[in-house]
């Protein structure tokens, strides 16, 4: 079995469609291993109690500086043994020890079409408040490697979504997120256990 920890901070929209995925075997042999959160409270948290999946809380506030908890974090997912680390709304600065131990092994979701609207400020409502302000007829969704900087790893997967006209970014967040994010997100994670894809001077291929 693949094993992947799904990190999250709100509602797992996202870490539900991976949960469906596998329920439903679109993603075969993998097995979601751990939830983390740094929110207490979150319904993405309800989400994986109902299936059946360990969910832990690590939050900043638990511990005594950012230093303590960066090793706190690394701590719970190398316990949890995982071949993959999802990141699915998950609002927090990844330590730089997790990314030198996970090289290639962390993914992120994000709702536009990098290289627009993203890196530092950009996440969550945000994202399609600067989409709508810049008046773009289209935007999307990215899945891509988690680097050193601020959405700027490899790109997996990327998706168009048409913006109409009146769109508030609530309504423009929600399609996106079920034209493209709750489709890319399982579909990355499928190419990468079962081992379809590479990265070559810092972009993804397929492999042969
Ligand atoms: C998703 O739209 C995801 O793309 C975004 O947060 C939302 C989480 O929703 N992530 C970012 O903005 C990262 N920069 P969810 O909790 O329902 O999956």
């Amino acid at each position: 079995m693949f094993r992947i920890a799904v990190m999250v901070s709100g509602g797992g929209t996202n870490l539900q469609a991976i949960i469906d995925r596998v329920a439903d075997n679109t993603i075969k042999d993998v097995e979601i291993a751990l939830v983390v959160s740094n929110n207490e409270g979150v319904y993405a948290l309800e989400r994986a109690k109902d299936a059946n999946i360990k969910g832990v809380v690590v939050s900043p506030k638990d511990y005594a500086n950012r230093d303590e908890f960066n090793k706190a974090l690394l701590k719970t997912v190398d316990d949890a043994k995982v071949d993959l680390i999802v990141l699915a709304g998950f609002l927090v600065v990844i330590p730089e020890a997790m990314i030198d131990a996970y090289q290639n092994r962390i993914i992120n979701i994000h709702p536009s079409l990098i290289p627009s609207f993203c890196g530092t400020g950009y996440y969550g409502l945000k994202v399609h408040e600067a989409a709508l302000a810049r008046g773009v007829k289209y935007s999307g969704a990215t899945v891509h490697f988690v680097d050193k900087g601020t959405d700027t790893g490899p790109i997996i997967l990327q998706k168009p979504v048409e913006v109409k006209e009146g769109d508030s970014p609530k309504e423009l967040q929600q399609r996106i997120m079920e034209e493209a994010e709750w489709k890319l997100l399982p579909q990355a994670i499928d190419m990468i256990a079962h081992n379809k894809i590479e990265v070559v001077d810092n972009k993804v291929v397929h492999k042969n």
